[in-house]
């Protein structure tokens, strides 16, 4: 590696009319991304932005943060937090940004990308992806809601065809989108074969605002990989920043984790849920958080198998504290068999 990532990361990037210091972000990820997280990982810093997990358009403007738990949020975060939305109605989706607008996000977001079966029988996420003129729609109503950034994530569409990604790309932006993430894959192959990243160029080579290349940045130098190969102005992590979430500050900021990391940051993400959230709650999203921690060990499916058996956050802590006791070995790559 003859340059360091920071290089690429540490750079002025403008998105509409607001500048951010880095070009790292959180991806948005539904049952993961949360309030929690987003503390824990703004505890070490690094990132450009964060994104929160999906939220169904149609409820936000009627939402109650107090109770929603993926429609909330720490004041603090509100300066660099972006809100993703899906749905597959131009009004409601617009009504969702004021909202988000409203209460103080840096951004909204919306969702172009999900393939789960869920969410695209409903007409959402990439089944929209089916019908260029709405989409186009959705996000001019969306555009002509709010004075915010408006992003969207999109993924390769529902077949491998580049001038179709280059048409949609181009669609965004005549709408109004601000920036681009995008995912190269196509919609029925989920996460299973790795992602095409020449897509990403063919993006970015579509447009003129900024795209972020998301997809399998595991280390420094598939990040160093994915600039070079794809000039995209910035990388969008999922996956990893659960499994490690001082990499950001790692790679933008030159944070070195000492041997202790995975410990203290396991045993900090417990307190910070118990904050957030009810035991029963906060169990549930450590289990969820669980197979991405353990993918950092050697032997991590046995720690897993012992960490999703727990029934309370104190069952949590002490199976933390005796898989320590044992000193595990962990992986410089993360196992990501063990990525759901
Ligand atoms: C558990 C999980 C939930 C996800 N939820 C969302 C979501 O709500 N919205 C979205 O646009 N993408 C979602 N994604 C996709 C991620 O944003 C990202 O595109 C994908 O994980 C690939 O990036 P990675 O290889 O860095 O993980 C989700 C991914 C995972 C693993």
């Amino acid at each position: 590696m003859d340059e360091p990532l920071s290089r690429y990361l540490v750079k002025n990037l403008a998105i509409k009319d607001r500048v951010i210091q880095n070009r790292i972000i959180l991806a948005p990820m539904a049952g993961l991304g949360h309030i929690a997280l987003r503390h824990l990982i703004s505890e070490f810093g690094g990132f450009g932005l964060l994104f929160t997990g999906m939220c169904n358009a149609k409820a936000i403007p009627n939402e109650n943060p107090k109770t929603s738990s993926v429609f909330k949020w720490r004041k603090e975060e509100l300066g660099y937090l972006v809100c993703q939305i899906f749905g597959s109605d131009p009004e409601s989706m617009a009504a969702a940004a004021v909202r988000i607008e409203q209460e103080g996000f840096f951004g909204v977001d919306l969702n172009f990308g999900c393939s789960v079966a869920a969410i695209c029988k409903k007409g959402c996420g990439a089944a929209l992806l089916k019908n260029p003129d709405l989409s186009s729609r959705i996000v001019k109503s969306v555009r002509n809601a709010v004075s915010i950034p408006v992003f969207v994530k999109f993924r390769t569409g529902w077949k491998n065809d580049p001038l179709f990604v280059a048409d949609m790309a181009g669609r965004f932006e005549e709408a109004g989108a601000d920036a681009l993430t995008f995912h190269p894959r196509v919609a029925p192959d989920r996460r299973t074969r790795p992602p095409q990243w020449d897509m990403i160029r063919i993006v970015q080579e579509a447009v003129a605002i900024p795209v972020f290349g998301n997809g399998n940045l595991f280390e420094e130098k598939d990040g160093i990989q994915m600039f070079r190969q794809t000039s995209c102005q910035g990388l969008s992590i999922g996956r990893m920043a659960v499994a490690r979430p001082w990499l950001f500050a790692q790679w933008a900021n030159k944070f070195m984790p000492g041997n202790d990391i995975y410990y203290k940051t396991a045993l900090r993400f417990s307190e910070i849920l118990s904050d957030h959230f009810d035991d029963l709650f906060s169990v549930r999203l450590f289990k969820k958080y669980a197979p991405y921690f353990c993918a950092n060990f050697k032997f991590g499916h046995q720690f897993l198998k012992k960490l999703v058996c727990a029934e309370t956050m104190t069952d949590i802590r002490n199976n933390l504290i005796s898989i320590f006791e044992s000193n595990p070995e962990t992986l410089p790559r993360p196992n990501i068999n063990l990525f759901l």
